[in-house]
């Protein structure tokens, strides 16, 4: 159970009221053991997935249907069950019930071992009104292989133990789920994942909750296709993201506790042309320091269309020459990645009222426009050495200083700059950057007593 204000589905209404999710039938003090299983990722890797995927129960090349029943397995490296070899299997108001280890989190990772159900190979199944409670480490629906896809529609998953993801897309298999409710108390098991080459999630009209370190609501490696998503990732950030990956989130409601309410980056070379986009969404942030919008090491457009950002840190975007590591709770630096590159963040803001400051560090930089009756209250600063900031706004759109702040481009389509509240301070532009001519390098007085100042 968590809180949840109902603000954004309601519209009008704002009161808050709890979400309820697995944890309020299981709770995890029931698994804390499991629950503190640290991932071991030193072990072998294999790179295809293998013919012997070991289940309990096997569907391989028919079609089958299955209602009103249970499935089980407590053994070590075992499915419940495994669909493939383009098979189908529909299965409705059944219950299943994992538990046993798995030895090498890697295989389960890529290729789905001990997962409770596994669709591998060019199948298909249909999961409605379904129960599927993990212990000990196990994604509760995993689906692997292009062709292969999974519906998981009406359902409950619970997981304990690490890599105990809800729904687990990979080697470029889909999912589609709705009205799904998923918790997991491990670490490194997000609610709806995508993992390597690329995992294709659509989910809607569900609600997720992490407690794990590295457990975010949405893992995109691949594409996230999200709406209607209530979530609260304890341990995680909503969205994580590696590399030139897409996430589209709209009339999402979601809370995140650890990095930032996104943490996005390159976990090698730096990376350009991933895509973030979040519209008529709320992320809220709770840590201290942490920032709605988090890049590291990437180049990356963002837009913003009605949406908002709260965060107890007051930040609304941190750009940095940094990353996120596999140990998912800090930010790395030059000693964890010798490829490490400054972050290049666009953000187009559009409907929007956003309140909290922009940070760039170490030769980042952010691109902020405002356009589409935004309104930003904020400033920009360096988190550490030299940082770059462009801000752009339309005539429909304002900003109200609360530092001094320093700029490269500098483009308001109000060239008289009536739309700036300065409460006292002063913007300085660069006199020689291409977009600030129209200012013809002149000190402009701004509403507030600040002044606009080319340097
Ligand atoms: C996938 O299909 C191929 C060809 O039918 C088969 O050789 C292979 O064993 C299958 N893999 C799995 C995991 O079932
Ligand atoms: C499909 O094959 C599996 C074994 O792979 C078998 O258990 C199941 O009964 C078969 N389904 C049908 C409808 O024959
Ligand atoms: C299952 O794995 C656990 C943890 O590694 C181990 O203690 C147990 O002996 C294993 N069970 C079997 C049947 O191998
Ligand atoms: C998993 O299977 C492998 C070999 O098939 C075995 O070495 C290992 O001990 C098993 N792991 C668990 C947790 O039982
Ligand atoms: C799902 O199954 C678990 C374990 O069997 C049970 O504790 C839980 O109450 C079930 N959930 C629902 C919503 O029925
Ligand atoms: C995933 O798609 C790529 C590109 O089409 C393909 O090369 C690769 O074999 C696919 N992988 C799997 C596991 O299907
Ligand atoms: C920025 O990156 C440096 C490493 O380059 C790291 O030490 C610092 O904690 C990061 N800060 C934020 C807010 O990302
Ligand atoms: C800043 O960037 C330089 C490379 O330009 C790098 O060597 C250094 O480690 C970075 N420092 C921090 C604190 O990020
Ligand atoms: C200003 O904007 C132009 C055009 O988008 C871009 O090429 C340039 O790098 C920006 N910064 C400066 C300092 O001119
Ligand atoms: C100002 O802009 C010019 C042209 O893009 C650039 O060469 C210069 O480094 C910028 N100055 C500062 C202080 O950033």
């Amino acid at each position: 159970m968590f809180p949840f204000s109902v603000l954004a589905l309601a519209g009008f209404t704002l009161a808050k009221v709890s979400v309820s999710d697995p944890s309020d039938i299981i709770s995890p003090l029931l698994w804390t053991a499991d629950n503190a299983i640290i991932p071991d990722y030193n072990v072998p890797f294999i790179s295809v997935q293998p013919e012997n995927l070991p289940a309990a129960y096997e569907f391989e090349g028919n079609s089958t249907s299955i209602t009103h029943t249970t499935f089980s397995t407590t053994l070590n490296n075992t499915s419940v069950i495994l669909v493939a070899n383009k098979a189908e299997l529909d299965l409705s108001f059944v219950n299943i019930e994992k538990s046993g280890y798995a030895s090498n989190l890697l295989w389960s990772s890529f290729y789905g071992f001990n997962a409770a159900v596994n669709v591998a190979n060019a199948s298909k199944a249909h999961l409605d009104n379904v129960n599927i409670t993990v212990h000990n480490g196990a994604a509760n629906v995993y689906v692997y292989g292009t062709d292969s896809i999974v519906y998981v529609d009406n359902s409950w998953l619970y997981s304990s133990g690490p890599v105990s993801h809800g729904v687990y897309a990979s080697g470029n298999g889909t999912a589609y789920v709705s009205n799904v409710q998923h918790f997991s108390g491990g670490k490194r098991s997000s609610s709806f994942s995508g993992d390597s080459p690329a995992g294709y999630i659509h989910v809607s009209d569900s609600v997720a909750h992490t407690t794990g370190i590295g457990s975010a609501t949405f893992y995109a490696l691949g594409e996230i296709h999200a709406s209607n998503v209530v979530a609260l990732s304890e341990n995680g950030p909503t969205l994580f993201m590696d590399g030139i990956q897409k996430a589209y989130l709209t009339n999402c409601e979601t809370t995140a506790g650890l990095l930032g309410g996104v943490a996005i980056f390159s976990s090698q070379v730096r990376t350009s042309g991933a895509i973030l986009s979040l519209k008529s969404s709320k992320i809220t942030t709770l840590g201290a320091d942490m920032p709605g919008l988090w890049f590291g090491n990437t180049i990356i457009d963002v837009s913003l269309y009605d949406t908002e950002l709260v965060t107890a840190s007051g930040i609304l975007v941190v750009a940095n020459y940094s990353q996120i590591t596999q140990d998912f709770d800090y930010y790395a630096s030059y000693l964890d990645n010798s490829n490490l590159l400054p972050a290049e963040v666009s953000v187009k803001v559009e409907e929007s009222t956003l309140v909290g400051d922009l940070v760039a560090y170490n030769s980042s930089s952010i691109s902020w426009s405002l356009s589409s009756h935004s309104s930003w209250t904020g400033a920009e600063y360096s988190g550490f050495g030299q940082a770059y900031f462009d801000v752009m706004l339309d005539r429909t759109s304002s900003w109200t200083l609360t530092k001094t702040t320093s700029l490269q481009n500098f483009t308001d389509e109000d060239k008289t700059l009536s739309n700036i509240k300065s409460q006292g301070f002063d913007i300085y532009y660069n006199a020689s950057a291409v977009g600030n001519k129209y200012l013809g390098s002149k000190t402009i007085a701004l509403a507030g007593g600040g002044k606009a100042i080319p340097s």
